[in-house]
């Protein structure tokens, strides 16, 4: 079996759908359920005997001990962490407590759990590692694209939190021979990303004819994946990469900030030609930009395409729609995420931005 850890939240919930319809191994989720975890993104499985939910904090060194004990893992997937730059931003004291406090407290109980494991079951034994591009920070447009072998330059907190993670994951395998992997992937789109993302954000906000906030001119680029192909690339480096390595993950889809508004907005205006907020793109509204914004991300996932044969399926404009047809079909999903904490962080975040 594996444990899943941060499995409530976007990514890590899409990853065990995935996990559950395509292997027979069980799941136990570990998650603490912040803001962005919500049990109901798996609602379809809770009654699957595979899988199993357990509330709790990755630095809770006692519980992951125990689970080890009582479930002999043979991987551990790690999603949980904080994940919004922006909240980085205002608040940086919970990504240290939990993308480098908490990273390190289970990747050192889990090494403890590894060591008394028999030879054959330390062999297969794997703790994968999920980290992000934005650990090598910041491309100039003629620059060409991350490599695993490109520095590390974090610039937000968010992104210096979760490089601090992986270079103690990296130092784990290094110094103790424990058999770590770490992926660093683009920026995921697609079903349950929590609303405080942009592209969940826009659709929202075209919805209610609300302004779409783009910070800054909107060229600064990213490079979109959709997140059943990060799912089928961590299935991949889980069963055959390479032991203290890490893997770029990229969608190879570049695309400014406003062409992904605008292709949102495209998307909306065909597939609700009723709406009173037609044409979409008028809501476009340009804020003051987001302090030391990176101007750009792309991935070389060369290393994963050659090695283990792992290419995304989705491209961007089919992967936009299925996710926009997904927020319009399940609308009171968002309204119940968007609780009372998330709308003090709209407040927050945008009723001091200068429209620009
Ligand atoms: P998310 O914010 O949607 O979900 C995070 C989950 O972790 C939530 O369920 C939350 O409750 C849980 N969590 C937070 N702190 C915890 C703790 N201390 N103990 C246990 N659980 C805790 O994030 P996401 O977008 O699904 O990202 C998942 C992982 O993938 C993160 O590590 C992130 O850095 C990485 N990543 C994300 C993207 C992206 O575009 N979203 C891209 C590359 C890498
Ligand atoms: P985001 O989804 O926060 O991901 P990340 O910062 O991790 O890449 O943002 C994606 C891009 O969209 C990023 O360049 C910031 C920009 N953005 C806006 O222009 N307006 C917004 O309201 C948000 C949330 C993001």
């Amino acid at each position: 079996m594996i444990i899943v850890t941060g499995g409530a939240g976007f990514i890590g919930a899409n990853f065990i759908l995935d996990w559950l319809n395509n292997n027979s191994s069980p799941v136990v989720n570990l998650d603490m359920l912040t803001y962005a975890g919500n049990p109901e993104n798996l609602s379809a499985v809770e009654d699957d005997p595979r899988y199993t939910f357990i509330h709790g904090d990755i630095g809770d060194r006692k519980l992951i001990a125990k689970i080890c004990r009582e479930y002999n893992p043979l991987a551990i997937v790690n999603f949980a962490a904080e994940s919004h730059v922006d909240r980085s931003i205002t608040g940086p004291a919970e990504f240290i407590a939990t993308n480098v406090t908490g990273t390190f407290n289970l990747l050192d109980e889990t090494y403890a759990y590894w060591r008394g494991l028999n030879d054959i079951q330390k062999n297969e034994f794997r703790f994968l590692h999920v980290s992000t591009d934005e650990v090598y920070g910041s491309l100039n447009l003629e620059d060409p694209a991350f490599t695993e072998t490109s520095p590390f330059l974090p610039n937000s907190p968010y992104a210096a939190s979760k490089a601090s993670s992986d270079h103690l994951v990296r130092s784990y395998h290094h110094t103790y021979g424990f058999p770590t992997l770490t992926t660093n992937c683009s920026n995921n789109y697609g079903p349950y990303q929590f609303p405080e993302k942009l592209i969940p954000l826009l659709i929202q906000n075209c919805l209610k004819g609300l302004p779409l906030p783009i910070y800054g001119d909107g060229s600064n680029i990213r490079d979109w994946l959709y997140v059943g192909d990060h799912c089928s690339a961590i299935r991949e480096v889980l069963a055959k990469g390479r032991t203290g390595g890490t893997y770029n993950i990229g969608g190879n889809s570049e695309l400014t900030n406003i062409q992904v508004v605008q292709a949102v907005c495209r998307i909306l205006d065909k597939l609700l030609p009723e709406s009173p907020h037609l044409p979409h793109e008028k809501l476009i509204t340009y804020v003051e930009d987001r302090p030391g914004h990176d101007r750009r991300y792309a991935i070389n996932a060369k290393k994963i395409e050659t090695e283990l044969g792992w290419q995304p399926m989705e491209i961007f404009e089919r992967g936009l729609e299925k996710t926009v047809s997904w927020y319009l079909e399940n609308q009171e999903w968002s309204q119940r995420v968007a609780g009372g904490e998330y709308r003090q962080w709209l407040e927050k975040n945008y009723s001091s931005r200068k429209v620009l």
